[in-house]
């Protein structure tokens, strides 16, 4: 089956086109990672796959099924979950209560609705309280449940917004840049946590840059230039891909450093 499936999306910002034409398939069972260089159109091809952006032309598909122009939290609610490049935290509420709200906003309810009715009985808050702190412990973070998420460090703030989004189910979890910004420690524990999300039954499309980690927890590599597909396949593929290499990777990679 396939899991994911886009096929010949386009976006075009006024006169500019951030995604041209690109087809790929996220199959059952993978991390499928989408790498290019900056502004390429990775973070707009996510933002179109989870309806944060509508396509301008071109088809998107979710478990077979098409969900072009579906609205976002109706792709939600089917099963897709997504982080963002630049964290969507509130920084003023705690750890928990940021993971809670993931569960909120699984069908109708938005940010400003839940500051106006944050739940709406004793009992559906108690069972979100439950189901975000087993979450926090498989994430590895419980021990920071009560403390003010804006206070945490970087890497622990990126994990809450990891473990929010697991509140809705997602059988598909988008990631944009997970690791951006993460020192070489927390680094190490978010690709750790990846494996294990993935091993826990979900699949996953990575957008990353840091080609250690793309490398390392890759099935499949789809690789854009200028928002176009110029190479698909394994890590060892794409590695040793000559138009991948002189178009992204350069020589640093080859001989052994870090793509960053
Ligand atoms: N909302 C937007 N409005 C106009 N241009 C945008 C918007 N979002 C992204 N772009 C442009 O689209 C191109 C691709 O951006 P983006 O998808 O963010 O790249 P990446 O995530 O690969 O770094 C860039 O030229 C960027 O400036
Ligand atoms: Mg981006």
């Amino acid at each position: 089956m396939s899991v994911l499936r886009l096929e010949h999306v386009t976006k075009r910002f006024g006169g500019l086109v951030a995604v041209n034409d690109l087809s790929f398939e996220v199959k059952e069972r993978q991390i499928h990672a989408l790498i290019g260089p900056n502004g390429s159109g990775k973070s707009t091809s996510i933002n179109m796959i989870n309806g944060s952006f509508p396509v301008t032309s071109g088809k998107i598909y979710f478990n077979d099924k098409d969900i072009t122009g579906w609205k976002m939290h109706k792709i939600a609610a089917a099963g897709m979950g997504r982080t963002y490049q630049n964290l969507k935290l509130f920084r003023s509420m705690t750890a928990l209560e940021n993971v809670m709200i993931g569960g909120q906003l699984h069908a109708k309810m938005n940010f400003a609705r839940f500051l106006i009715d944050p739940f709406k009985t004793k009992r559906e808050e108690e069972e979100l309280r439950e189901k975000a702190m087993e979450i926090m412990r498989f994430i590895g973070i419980e021990q920071y449940a009560d403390r003010t998420v804006g206070n945490l460090p970087y890497g622990r703030q990126k994990m809450t917004e990891l473990a929010r989004t697991l509140m809705i189910d997602p059988t598909l979890i988008l990631l944009d840049e997970p690791a951006a910004g993460l020192n070489p420690n927390e680094r190490a524990e978010f690709v750790a946590i990846i494996k294990k999300v993935y091993e826990s039954g979900k699949d996953i499309l990575l957008i990353e840059h840091n080609m250690d980690i793309i490398m390392n927890i890759s099935h499949v590599i789809t690789v854009i230039n200028h928002g176009a597909k110029i190479a698909e396949g394994t890590p060892t593929e794409i590695q040793n891909d000559p138009e991948v290499i002189r178009a992204y990777l350069g020589d640093r990679y080859k001989i052994g450093m870090e793509g960053e």
